[in-house]
């Protein structure tokens, strides 16, 4: 530990200027405009991975944005970790929002605010850190595999491709992922599920056009007015879905699971006054945790339709929108809710209006197992890092590929993740904790160091 410290003492400066270096790239994924900043990234991930010691590091191309791999086999009868992250990040908008440009990362109270500073380049950077860290110091106990992608926040549809394509050179006996939270740097834990996803997108369509809503207004459907029906029938009184077999393939949990999840340390209060919420609201018998984690759920990302300009224009459209997102628990897989879904929202359609429903990207969920020589591994480095047991929690977001890695690598998961979920992931003033940052640097090379030892 102490040479782990030492070195992070003595590079403290530059770990945090490579890191801002890689903040400043605009590389967001969704949208075509940002493509030369992109690739970019990709490149600079590629150069800090050789400058650390990677051997073979190569810009894998894809049809889509490019998947930087590189490796440092030490002694092939030592186990090999595979650290997965990504370096695209979601769009910064709305712009307005942000109180200091999101590609000019600014400290304010110890907290580095910029877009992807924590999701994910914040947290996979601490990888490539920490392998500079155990290169430098001679003390990489195992093998390492680096396969850092470009398009995880529009669904990793390439990324699937390439590990179909690749299984010899991503053989590992785990992947590391660094891109989930904790529940506070006081209460250190480990997520041990993934939400799987569906996310589509509707489209009522009214009258063949847009009409004056005083000559018409009365006499021909809204087709936002029976959209807001439609959408508002899919939660009952109890905020249950009401898509006939939505919970179908639902595993509950059991009471010692339950118990166990419910006696993570929750502040409610506090919870509460961070969303400026009143109450929370959620499915009817079920813990924050419990819907957070373990339940499936249909939210609205956006919803459209009509006039949204200045002023105001007397319309009644012609068309309404909406994009959907399910969240979803083992055992449901995307592919079959999308259809109950579609099946059931196109028969609440009254005759008023067509609907249309359009799949985009889906998911599925993963449970990673938690008495296996790498969840100890992470177990006892976090426990000497932070002084304290993690506390084992089930994750609300979604990384897909974790699914894909089982199902074709066999490989199972550990996600030692150092953000916060107050850390603004997705939204306006994204930030990630000096502390943390350099918390992980020091933290990797501790599960290397026991998942080598342990796996003996
Ligand atoms: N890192 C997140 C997922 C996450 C965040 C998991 C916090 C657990 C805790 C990831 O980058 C992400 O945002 N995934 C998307 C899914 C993707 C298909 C767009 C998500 O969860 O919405
Ligand atoms: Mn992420
Ligand atoms: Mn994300």
């Amino acid at each position: 530990m102490q040479h782990i410290k030492q070195y992070v003492e003595q590079n403290k400066q530059r770990l945090l200027d490579e890191l801002f270096d890689l903040l400043r790239l605009a590389s967001v994924s969704a949208d075509p405009k940002y493509k030369p900043e992109v690739l970019k990234t990709a490149d600079y991930v590629a150069a800090k991975l050789r400058d650390a010691g990677a051997d073979n590091v190569e810009i894998c191309q894809t049809a889509g944005y490019p998947i930087v791999y590189g490796e440092k086999i030490i002694d092939a009868s030592k186990p090999t970790v595979l650290v997965y992250g990504h370096y695209d990040v979601q769009p910064p908008d709305p712009l307005e929002l942000w109180k200091t440009p999101p590609f000019e990362p600014t400290v304010r109270d110890g907290k580095i605010y910029a877009r992807g500073a924590c999701d994910d380049k914040g947290q996979f950077y601490m990888h490539v850190k920490a392998f500079e860290l155990m290169m430098q110091t001679g003390t990489l106990p195992c093998n390492i595999k680096f396969m850092i992608e470009g398009e995880e926040e529009v669904g990793s549809s390439n990324l699937g491709i390439f590990v179909k394509a690749n299984k010899e050179k991503l053989k590992a006996d785990v992947v590391l992922i660094s891109d989930t939270s904790m529940i506070s740097m006081e209460h250190p834990s480990l997520e041990t599920g993934l939400r799987g996803l569906s996310y589509l997108e509707v489209e009522v369509t009214g009258p063949n056009r847009d009409l004056h809503s005083g000559v018409y207004g009365g006499a021909v459907a809204n087709p936002i007015t029976i959209l807001a029906q439609m959408i508002a029938s899919l939660h009952d009184e109890n905020n249950h879905i009401t898509i006939p077999g939505f919970y179908n393939d639902v595993v509950p949990l059991s009471e010692a699971e339950r118990k166990a999840l419910n006696s993570a340390p929750y502040d409610e209060a506090g919870y509460k006054q961070d969303l400026d919420v009143a109450e929370l609201w959620g499915e009817k018998g079920y813990s924050t945790f419990e819907r957070t984690g373990t339940r499936p759920t249909l939210e609205l990302n956006g919803i459209w339709g009509g006039y949204i300009g200045e002023g105001a224009k007397t319309v009644l459209p012609s068309k309404a929108n909406a994009k959907i997102s399910m969240r979803l628990v083992p055992n449901q897989t995307s592919d079959a809710i999308t259809k109950l879904f579609t099946d059931h929202f196109l028969s609440i359609a009254p005759p008023y209006v067509k609907v249309k429903v359009t799949p985009h990207h889906g998911g599925e969920p993963a449970v990673t197992p938690t008495d296996s020589v790498a969840y100890r591994a992470a177990q006892k480095a976090i426990a000497e890092s932070f002084g304290k047991e993690p506390i084992p929690t089930r994750g609300g977001g979604s990384i897909p590929i974790v699914a894909l890695f089982e199902a074709e690598l066999g490989l199972k998961t550990v996600l030692m993740g150092f953000g916060l979920d107050s850390d603004a992931l997705h939204s306006p003033n994204e930030k990630y904790d000096i502390y943390n940052y350099y918390k992980g640097i020091e933290t990797i090379p501790l599960f290397h160091k026991y998942f080598a030892e342990l796996s003996n």
